[in-house]
């Protein structure tokens, strides 16, 4: 069940996700969708818009009319428990049609303030009352604090157990954020270097060139720290600095990722301007074209004190990690959309082949995230000619999917692992609770304390000046992104 199916993501991710798992046999032909959503529809409706969503998307559509004949449609009222009453017979009939063995999942891809609403009724109402599995995925934001975390957490696990949550973070679906693990524990040459004896410092960088389009009523509450920090941000992090896990599995993966944001050092009152920047975007040329200030968006303040861009420097106090800045740098209309890891490491004792034109780079070893996928290694070498001088080389690897073809994207390989039951790309409570009081430190001074130089960098930019002098003051800078 789709809650939220006429939404945005259902109809951009959800959809064209579960036609690609339908077209490679990993969704099998016992399956049957509801899409629930309030606006009354009747299921051919319904079906038509699932086709139109997936070739929007997708080219090759050949079996679209099968796939969308498993779709049906509930008009639903969240909080009336008649509703949930049809709704639970229409999946009943379906369970004996399609022979689901009374497996379910619950996806709510909508307005978050519906969610523990949405769960104590499937309880309620007898929805969760299943033979098989039941799985409730939920998308973010999951709380607007820790507070409120915690409270729609109470509701949801009046209904479903820990394991039975799938909470999206949806950067743990893309494929060089799963590689991150398999770069540090698969490689011989990387993991005796990945400390602080060896790395000078990381750079986590996520940019992007679209402003907040018509999301100004959720961002002006939310903020980039919100936003984008507190999840996927921190997600990053936290697979960058784990320990290996005994096993992969998900258990001792997530509990290495729970006890970094536990060594995360809390930034807290004034220290908060020694570590952390924030900025908000003025107008500005984007890709060649003119654009609007923050401030000049639909639904948004015109005083907005709301962040569109945060750095910041994360410590984490731990016998590997102590004393290395980690630097994460998030924001909307800056000058390019790339998410970036840049791992620099310490400079050798001494340099033998110092040249007044050319000093020796440091080894940085980059992590394309998106939109290229890969690696890169930057070394130094020899300079074809008679002198002996070093001169920077790059080795690159370009990932290129399985195939050739582009990568799965991210929905559908969290929408897999969910039918499957691996909840390791998904985040769990600890997480989730860690991180907000993490963030939550930052969000109260900053709503606090008017922000007096916004706005403070142009759109198409990287982000305001102060940002860069986070990095100086301790000897580093921001490598490009491009
Ligand atoms: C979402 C944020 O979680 O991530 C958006 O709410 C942001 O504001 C998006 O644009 C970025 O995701 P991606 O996959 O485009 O980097």
């Amino acid at each position: 069940m789709i809650f939220g199916a006429t939404g945005d993501l259902a109809n951009r991710k959800l959809y064209p996700s579960l036609y690609k798992l339908f077209e490679k046999g990993n969704l099998s032909d016992k399956f049957a969708v509801i899409g629930v959503a309030r606006r009354p529809l009747t299921n051919e409706e319904f079906q038509e818009n699932i086709k139109k969503s997936v070739k929007s998307s997708i080219q090759k559509e050949d079996r679209i009319d099968e796939f969308a004949s498993h779709f049906y449609y509930h008009s639903h009222d969240v909080t009336d428990s008649n509703s949930y009453a049809v709704l639970n017979n229409l999946a009943n009939q379906l369970d004996s049609n399609y022979d689901l063995q009374g497996n379910r999942i619950f996806y709510l891809a909508m307005a978050p303030e519906f969610f523990g609403t949405i769960a104590l009724h499937l309880k309620e109402d007898g929805l969760t009352n299943v033979s098989g599995f039941k799985r409730l995925v939920i998308e973010k934001p999951f709380g607007h604090d820790l507070q409120s975390a915690q409270e729609l957490n109470d509701q949801i696990r009046t209904a479903f157990s820990e394991d039975e949550v799938y909470r999206i973070d949806h950067y743990l679906g893309k494929e060089m954020v799963q590689n991150i693990e398999v770069i540090r524990f698969a490689n011989a040459i990387f993991e005796p270097l990945w400390n602080n004896r060896y790395i000078s410092n990381i750079q986590v960088t996520s940019s992007e060139v679209l402003g907040v389009e018509e999301r100004g009523r959720y961002y002006e509450k939310s903020g980039a720290l919100r936003d984008m920090v507190q999840n996927h941000m921190l997600q990053m992090v936290a697979l960058l600095a784990m320990e290996p896990p005994i096993k992969l599995t998900t258990e001792e993966i997530r509990s290495e990722k729970v006890r970094v944001l536990r060594a995360l050092r809390p930034i807290e009152g004034e220290e908060i301007k020694e570590y952390f920047v924030r900025g908000q975007y003025d107008k500005g040329t984007v890709e060649g074209t003119q654009v609007l200030g923050y401030r000049e968006e639909q639904m948004v303040n015109p005083e907005s004190n709301t962040e569109t861009y945060v750095a910041g420097k994360l410590m984490i106090d731990n016998f590997r990690w102590a004393g290395v800045p980690i630097y994460i740098r998030t924001g909307k209309r800056m000058d390019a959309k790339s998410t970036k890891i840049v791992i620099q490491f310490k400079d050798i004792p001494m340099n033998l082949y110092y040249s007044p034109e050319e000093t020796l780079n440091p080894n940085l070893l980059v992590i394309h995230i998106q939109p290229e996928e890969g690696i890169t290694l930057h070394l130094n070498a020899k300079k074809a000619g008679q002198n002996i001088a070093a001169t920077p080389v790059k080795l690159n690897y370009a990932n290129r999917g399985i195939d050739g073809l582009n990568t799965p994207e991210a929905y559908e390989k969290l929408l897999f692992d969910c039918m499957r039951g691996d909840a390791t790309n998904f985040t769990h409570w600890d997480e989730v609770a860690l991180s907000w009081s993490f963030v939550d430190k930052i969000s109260d001074v900053w709503e606090n304390q008017k922000a007096e130089n916004y706005p403070n960098y142009n759109a198409g930019t990287m982000g305001p000046r102060e940002a860069d002098e986070l990095l100086e003051k301790d000897g580093f800078h921001w490598w490009p992104i491009s």
